[in-house]
């Protein structure tokens, strides 16, 4: 339904998220004609601002990396249309309605297709959802849906509250909770990668796994956001949802079929076998000033509370209890002002026991999300020539070398273009996200009440607390002697 003649309208289009991501998204798929000319696209914010002060705002962040992409920058931009409007008041859905009406009549459309977007803080989250229902939906006689951004609450009762808000007004099929991590192209291939290649099936367990680690690393610090981070702390901001999610795909069971419903079944079959979390199983810290005191630590920015206890760096180990994962540790890590931004999965196999290769490495499976996208399985060989003695290398899929000329699309666009064809496989489920709330909720009360513990310091720039080298190795991760692997290997003559 979502080809010719869709109405998409971003609300919150003035913002950061609606500037930076969603605009150069829908432009992205402009730009590689996943969406067509005649589709008709509304800013919708409480700012004053004329069409083309909008357009100026929103085409400095679109990707133009041919001569040819920049002659489309106009094209797409003669799409778009600012529009403001209050909120909490129905003048401004009027207005749009009528104009949105007005464009389908033009274009003779029977049944109408409405994309509403809510790129919005959470305060005016349910305001909007219910006015848009009420004012925006084309009723019996076409079909909306609503894309929704986290938080979706910040704990069990107030997502809950939240979704009892929602539910009466938007029909799970009609509704996408997005969250990007499910549209980078490496998470994007976890299900090819886990159900397409038997020998990794055969060995994807705790028979042969013996530890799993999800990583998110950012070099830089709240900088400017730290008044919205306070209240939430990385757990919510980055484990909670994007960790879990890329957690759930790695370890879930083969759906039975490629249909979202399938998909997403088992992602919370996955989700209610991890073991309740154990408050002794977790590090958390909060950044200080680097260390050559050029760059702030958290507590320097003037917008975060004074003495503020907020987390900034947590690692958790989870157990999945069931068959499959028992007794393997999973660590979720993540951090802000650390020594640079990354985010891996690392799958560590058993170590050779007995025999004449006992002392070799351990197997290591690396999924690099970002940068660079790459896949690479660390692996044990003969050093190439007279040599007997074996060393580490790696079985390597880095994107930039393997492919030429391939396009990797932003998060945004993979996500918008699932939701012009109606796929909901990467958006998160009602029943989901409830599970992944009774997870981190009790943790969280702990973490936050009188009795959490005071955030461990680091400093801006470093690898994090310093308790953590420990902290994996307690918890089955094994930093391996890589002195001998080095890439290309030099042959020893
Ligand atoms: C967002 C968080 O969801 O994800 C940010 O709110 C974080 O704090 C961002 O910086 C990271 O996304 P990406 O795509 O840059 O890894």
């Amino acid at each position: 339904p979502f080809k010719e003649n869709t109405v998409v309208v971003v609300f919150g289009a003035s913002g950061d998220l609606a500037t930076k991501k969603i605009f150069p998204a829908l432009f992205g798929l402009f730009r590689e004609k996943y969406l067509s000319k005649t589709t008709k696209i509304y800013g919708f914010a409480r700012t004053q601002m004329s069409n083309e002060e909008f357009k100026g705002r929103i085409k400095g962040f679109f990707q133009t990396p041919t001569e040819e992409s920049k002659k489309l920058v106009d094209q797409f931009l003669e799409l778009c249309f600012y529009h403001s409007g209050q909120y909490d008041q129905a003048e401004g859905y009027e207005e749009l309605t009528k104009s949105i009406e007005k464009f389908e009549a033009e274009r003779g459309v029977k049944e109408p297709h409405r994309l509403f977007y809510l790129a919005l803080p959470p305060g005016v989250f349910v305001p909007v959802a219910e006015r848009v229902k009420k004012y925006c939906h084309p009723g019996d006689k076409g079909i909306a849906r609503l894309v929704v951004e986290k938080p979706f609450g910040r704990d069990l009762n107030t997502a809950k509250l939240l979704q009892s808000k929602l539910a009466p007004l938007w029909k799970e099929d009609e509704l996408f909770r997005i969250d990007h991590y499910l549209g980078k192209e490496m998470v994007k291939n976890l299900i090819p990668l886990r159900f397409a290649n038997s020998f990794l099936s055969a060995c994807w367990d705790s028979r042969y796994i013996t530890s799993i680690q999800i990583s998110f690393k950012e070099p830089f610090g709240t900088e400017g956001r730290g008044g919205y981070f306070d209240n939430i702390g990385i757990i919510r901001d980055v484990m909670q949802n994007h960790l879990l999610q890329v957690l759930t795909l790695l370890t879930m069971e083969r759906p039975v079929s490629g249909e979202a419903e399938s998909i997403r079944d088992e992602k919370v079959h996955l989700l209610k076998a991890v073991k309740p979390l154990n408050k002794d199983d977790v590090l958390v810290g909060q950044y200080t000033k680097s260390e050559d005191g050029k760059k702030p630590g958290y507590l320097d920015d003037k917008t975060v509370k004074p003495g503020s206890k907020c987390i900034t760096y947590a690692a958790i180990t989870l157990e999945i209890c069931n068959e499959r994962w028992e007794g393997v540790p999973i660590i979720l890590r993540a951090g802000k002002a650390l020594n640079e931004g990354k985010v891996d999965i690392r799958v560590q196999f058993k170590e050779t026991k007995n025999g004449i290769f006992k002392h070799v490495a351990r197997n290591e499976l690396v999924i690099r999300v970002q940068p660079d996208e790459a896949m690479y399985m660390k692996m044990n060989t003969k050093i190439p020539g007279v040599s007997h003695s074996t060393t580490t290398t790696d079985l390597d899929l880095t994107y930039s070398s393997r492919y030429k000329k391939f396009y990797i699309p932003q998060a945004y666009e993979s996500l918008i273009r699932d939701v012009l064809n109606d796929d909901h496989s990467s958006f998160v489920r009602d029943d989901e996200l409830e599970i992944s709330w009774s997870l981190f909720t009790p943790l969280l009360e702990y973490l936050e009440g009188p009795e959490g513990p005071t955030p461990v310091p680091y400093a801006y720039g470093s690898r994090g607390p310093s308790l953590l080298d420990d902290f994996m190795v307690e918890n089955g991760y094994v930093f391996q002697d890589d002195s001998g692997y080095q890439w290309p290997v030099t042959t020893p003559q």
